[in-house]
């Protein structure tokens, strides 16, 4: 009995006709819905406000994916109420059933997968690919919590004395804030919220403004799965409107953030606040940014590790948590590398992520475009240019929001470029002497999340396992595409506090144990 052990979702197949045509007819049935306004969601009902922002596709800015409404803190208010009315029945709902809600919710993902990508193509820019990627790992954080769940709702016996039964169990902390980025704008988001539900904690669920029409999504995923009202809340809001007011709410009781640095230390400062009436200590999970590097040793496939390099620092134009922004090249083979690295890059297309003809897309919208071209300066000022594919006139008369794919050599550690998350495809080139250079070099910056080498001796691959400190290295793979189990993911240092999502220490972060024992 039970269920079929855990596998991860399969990812597209273009090989196949009927995956190919999939995606433009997905794109044009949303061309013909999209635009209208998208209400909040609050205890099984939608609210509508004054205040709205407008969602547009970046590669077409006239183009408005939804005009969303905006959470102020009353709303918010109204949001942790009904959450908390929900706790007292739904963290005793038995955790197979609490599972079962996250199984239904992945069969319908697993129903919808092409509407539900093509909504990422227009919203955020992914390439077909990756968005199916994204809603690919969000069916396997459904399909993985609801089996993590079954297997730590089971009372476990402790110890074996007589004349006593003693049970270790675990109960929901209570409400979860979930604050999620637009980057892995269903994974993420699916991933952090369905965490919390399985483990009994209803949830106020923040959107980044960005990607507010994907987070609807999650709406109608859990209408399908039958949760009931109140224990999924769908509240976007501005940051700067809300989210204090979300954080520090005194009946908040874990707070789950993805997102940059900046925005998880100040979650984390204001949380350890206790306010009035305010019954438990918050616990705070929080994923942060990035710096990674990729070393490059001298005896290197070079094939795989110019695509590999490539692909981590510019697939989605650079904007994962987990991209490569610097390439370590040892000394010997770096200017063949770089070589091969410059041809390659100069040689990708460029434009909208619609047409899967072009590998690079625009970022995710005017304020992160601004944000790349003043680091695409800071590059330029601090090394030498090896690459810069100007965004060209065609694509500038679209509006879209394009930015040079930019590769920098001469960059030492102690530049910006070399330790500021970009968020972009900004690489820099760094040169090592040898491995003990290399490798401190990539460990250099405030930041630990990922990393990968690219060897073909054992000593140095045993070396980097041992001594290249970040919370997941990759041997002769790209940086970046960790799936749910087999690469569960997360850093540490500035990189985050929490254990790894898509891992088996996940739930324990929004569970309380609990232990009975009987005088027998
Ligand atoms: P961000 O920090 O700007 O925003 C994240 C979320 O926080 C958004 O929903 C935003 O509206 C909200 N927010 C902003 N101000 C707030 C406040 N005062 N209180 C509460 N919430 C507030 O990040 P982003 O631009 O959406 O995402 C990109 C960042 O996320 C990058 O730094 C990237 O490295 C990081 N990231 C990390 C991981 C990981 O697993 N470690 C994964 C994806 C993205
Ligand atoms: N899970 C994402 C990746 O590994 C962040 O690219």
């Amino acid at each position: 009995g039970g269920l079929p052990r855990f596998k991860n979702f399969p990812p597209a197949d273009f090989t196949l006709a009927a995956e190919r045509d999939a995606y433009p007819a997905s794109i044009a049935k949303l061309r013909k819905t999209m635009g209208g306004t998208v209400p909040l969601y609050i205890n099984g009902q939608d609210v509508t406000t004054a205040d709205t922002l407008d969602s547009y596709n970046p590669a077409l800015p006239s183009e408005i994916l939804g005009s969303v409404c905006q959470a102020g803190v009353e709303e918010v208010d109204r949001a942790v109420e009904a959450a908390s009315a929900a706790y007292l029945t739904w963290r005793d709902v038995a955790p197979e059933e609490r599972a079962e809600a996250l199984l239904k919710a992945a069969q319908y993902l697993k129903d919808n997968v092409h509407d539900m990508a093509a909504l990422q193509v227009l919203e955020v820019g992914k390439q077909w690919d990756q968005a199916q990627a994204d809603v690919g790992e969000a069916i396997d954080f459904l399909e993985y919590y609801a089996r993590e769940m079954i297997r730590l709702g089971k009372p476990r016996r402790m110890g074996r004395a007589p004349g006593e039964m003693s049970h270790l169990f675990y109960q929901g902390k209570g409400v979860a804030a979930v604050i999620a980025p637009w980057n892995f704008p269903m994974a993420i988001s699916v991933g952090m919220v369905s965490a919390a539900i399985v483990c009994g904690n209803p949830v106020v669920y923040k959107p980044a403004g960005s990607s507010s029409c994907v987070g609807r999504a999650l709406v109608d995923m859990w209408k399908a799965a039958g949760l009931p009202d109140g224990v999924f809340n769908y509240c976007p809001g501005r940051g700067s409107v809300m989210g204090d007011h979300l954080v520090d709410h005194p009946e908040v009781s874990v707070i789950a953030f993805t997102g940059s640095m900046e925005v998880g230390l100040r979650i984390q400062e204001r949380a350890a606040k206790v306010q009035p009436g305010q019954q438990q200590c918050k616990r705070v999970i929080a994923e942060m940014g990035g710096k990674n590097a990729i070393i490059i040793d001298d005896d290197a496939d070079l094939d795989e590790a110019v695509l590999g390099v490539l692909y981590s620092a510019f697939g989605f134009q650079g904007q994962k948590c987990s991209a490569c922004s610097r390439v370590v090249v040892l000394d010997s083979i770096y200017d063949r590398f770089v070589e091969r690295l410059t041809e390659a890059a100069k040689s990708v297309k460029l434009g909208p992520s619609e047409n899967p003809a072009n590998y690079m897309g625009p970022v995710v919208d005017k304020a992160a475009q601004q944000n790349v071209l003043r680091y695409v300066k800071i590059a330029e000022e601090e090394g030498r240019v090896l690459v810069k594919r100007e965004v060209s006139e065609d694509l500038k008369a679209t509006g879209g929001c394009y930015v040079p794919l930019t590769i920098v050599g001469d960059i030492t550690r102690d530049h910006r470029i070399a330790q500021e998350e970009v968020f972009g495809p900004v690489l820099s080139v760094m040169r090592a002497k040898d491995m003990d250079e290399a490798l401190a070099i990539a460990n250099s910056t405030k930041f630990a999340l990922t990393g990968a080498i690219y060897s073909r001796s054992p000593r140095n691959l045993e070396r980097a396992y041992k001594e290249f400190r970040v919370g997941n290295l990759y041997l002769n793979k790209p940086s970046v595409g960790a799936l749910v189990e087999r690469h569960a993911f997360g850093g540490f240092k500035m990189s985050g506090v929490g254990s790894k999502s898509g891992g088996p220490d996940y739930l324990l972060q929004f569970l309380d144990p609990r232990l009975v024992c009987e005088n027998t």
